[in-house]
């Protein structure tokens, strides 16, 4: 069977301008008050080093505080990191942009505009003419399932219609990178699977690259073609882990298999401090495997 664990990253001069997304020793260090210690540094991210192909779909695990959205946000560029630097289709971050869409958790939709209006709100902001936006919207709306809901406002919209919208935003301004900081983890275990299914059949129609962070095992194996495995203190990248489960996937067709639950197992071990056995014969299934959805336990 091929390699399903690469323990190390090597960034060449070159992979800077062939990979779509190029992390290269990226640190994060925050200057901290703790009771009784007075100021003193912090290292949230330490020698970030990450190869994305594009139209690749990475997702991110990792213990909870280990610098996953420390990471996303240095990405989206709302923030800096304190040294490396972070290249999308060889040009370093500096900043926001529109070749990025975020999701967050908490759907960060406008209130005071219905789902057509925060659909339409990146081109708005990218001053496309009404009618082209109109057109765009609408393509939207129908790849996220929410037509009738055009006139609706965020409030009006459950959890997961909420997501929707927040998904179809983000994509609305074609965006070459979608950037995903657990933005299923508020919905409930039924319309998290649906979305996770939207989410890839919208993947295989749209070509992004994305990067999505998720605290559950079984959603970071079933949507990826990679999983980054973190560790904490400090919070690194600790190895990747290839699936090389067959596409298109479907949660229902894949949740059963053995190579699902296998795959599931090696990330839970890596995760957990034992991920060295290699082989699918000898390696035994973590309590995660074949437990169903949002039951990663991290
Ligand atoms: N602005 C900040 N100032 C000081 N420390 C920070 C700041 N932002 C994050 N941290 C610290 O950096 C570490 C990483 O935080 P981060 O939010 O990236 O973790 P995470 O992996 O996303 O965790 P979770 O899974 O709980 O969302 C944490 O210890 C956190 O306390
Ligand atoms: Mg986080």
């Amino acid at each position: 069977m091929t390699t399903l664990v690469d323990e190390t990253t090597v960034i060449s001069e070159e992979d800077i301008n062939s990979f779509k997304i190029v992390a290269k020793n990226t640190n994060r260090v925050f200057r901290i008050r703790r009771p009784g210690e007075g100021k003193h540094d912090f290292t949230a991210l330490y020698d970030i080093n990450l190869k994305v192909r594009e139209g690749e779909f990475l997702t991110m695990v990792g213990p909870s505080g280990c610098g996953k959205s420390t990471f996303l946000d240095i990405m989206a560029g709302l923030s800096v990191p304190t040294s490396g630097e972070i290249y999308i289709d060889g040009r370093r971050i500096v900043g926001p942009d529109l070749n990025r869409g975020i999701v967050l958790q908490g759907y960060a939709l406008f209130p005071w505009r219905t789902v057509r209006k925060n659909i339409e709100y990146g081109l708005e902001v990218k001053k496309v003419p009404r009618g082209e936006r109109r057109a765009i919207s609408d393509r939207y709306i129908e790849l996220v399932d929410l037509k009738g809901f055009e006139e609706s406002y965020p409030h009006e919209l459950s959890g997961g219609m909420k997501q929707r919208v927040a998904i179809a935003r983000a994509l609305a301004f074609d965006p070459e990178v979608l950037l995903m900081d657990e933005p299923f983890a508020a919905v409930d275990a039924q319309t998290r699977e649906t979305l996770q299914d939207e989410l890839l059949r919208i993947w295989e129609e749209t070509h992004k690259t994305i990067i999505f962070i998720t605290h559950s095992i079984e959603e970071a194996v079933f949507l990826a073609d990679r999983v980054a495995v973190m560790s904490t203190n400090p919070g690194t990248i600790k190895c990747f882990v290839n699936v090389n489960l067959p596409r298109p996937r479907r949660i229902s067709d894949v949740r059963n298999s053995s190579d699902f639950n296998w795959i599931t197992g090696k990330v839970w071990r890596l995760l957990h401090g034992d991920g060295d056995s290699e082989t699918k014969s000898d390696a035994p299934r973590g309590p995660s495997a074949g437990s169903g959805f949002d039951s990663a336990g991290l």
